[in-house]
């Protein structure tokens, strides 16, 4: 009887450190796993964001063009009320989106005059080269997803894949309306900049033809409010590239 007063909590005492060590051992495990994961994650986006710069190289003036489609998409997103973890994957697809186009010839990126046929069915590759090229990186797949269908079009009438309306996932309905405004109010090889009033009345024009017209209501509402948000910032755009 005695012996066992004694026995009990010497083995309580014991088996509550062995018990303690396991559950911290196994916290150490999780936490040293999430901060490779994240070490992974940093690394591979740096990867991918020296591929984007390298288009920069490529084509000069669309320079800072994924910089200020992020801005634009981001901000869209922010007054559409979206979840802020889902703004964050779009200003990433957004920074991403024109990847694809590391794999069209320097020649036609930089094109001053029309573009032939088969050139432009080289640029319009770019989209699914884009999101070709990330799909192994699982942790990026709803990225991915925006990046394949930036070029959808709201009337089904985009590629590559030609879906339509709520078909195509929000963030690439978002980012379509902030890359063609971008695109239209900056200088390219084979055209000046127009001004912003036409590329906002353009945008307009294209309510539920090429762009959701819940964006296109945003768009018009925060840009008449706000212009400075929208004003061509051109190369001089300096908001820095996202954490990685
Ligand atoms: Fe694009
Ligand atoms: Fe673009």
């Amino acid at each position: 009887m005695n012996f066992l007063i004694f026995a009990f909590p010497v083995v309580a005492f014991f088996s509550g450190v062995f018990f303690g060590y396991s559950i911290c051992r196994k916290e150490d495990e999780g936490k040293n796993k999430r901060l490779w994961v994240r070490m992974e994650r940093r690394n591979i986006m740096r990867t991918i964001n020296a591929l984007v710069s390298a288009i920069d190289f490529k084509d000069h003036l669309t320079k800072s063009h994924s910089d200020k489609v992020r801005q634009y998409a981001g901000l869209l997103a922010e007054k559409m009320g979206v979840p802020k973890e889902e703004i964050a994957t779009i200003k990433e697809a957004c920074q991403l989106h024109d990847l694809g186009k590391i794999g069209v010839h320097d020649y036609i990126l930089t094109k001053a005059g029309k573009l032939t046929e088969k050139e432009w069915n080289e640029i319009k590759s770019h989209s699914l080269a884009g999101a070709v090229i990330l799909k192994p990186f699982h942790f990026l797949s709803k990225v991915v997803k925006i990046v394949r269908q930036h070029h959808e079009r709201y009337d089904g009438g985009g590629y590559p894949d030609g879906i339509k309306g709520d078909d195509i996932t929000l963030g690439a309905r978002i980012m379509a309306v902030a890359d063609s405004y971008d695109a239209m109010v900056s200088k390219r090889p084979y055209k000046d900049p127009m001004s912003i009033k036409k590329a906002v009345e353009e945008i307009a024009r294209n309510r539920g033809k090429q762009f959701d017209p819940r964006v296109v209501d945003i768009f018009l509402k925060v840009q008449a409010e706000n212009p400075e948000l929208f004003k061509n910032i051109g190369d001089k755009y300096s908001e820095p590239r996202p954490k990685e």
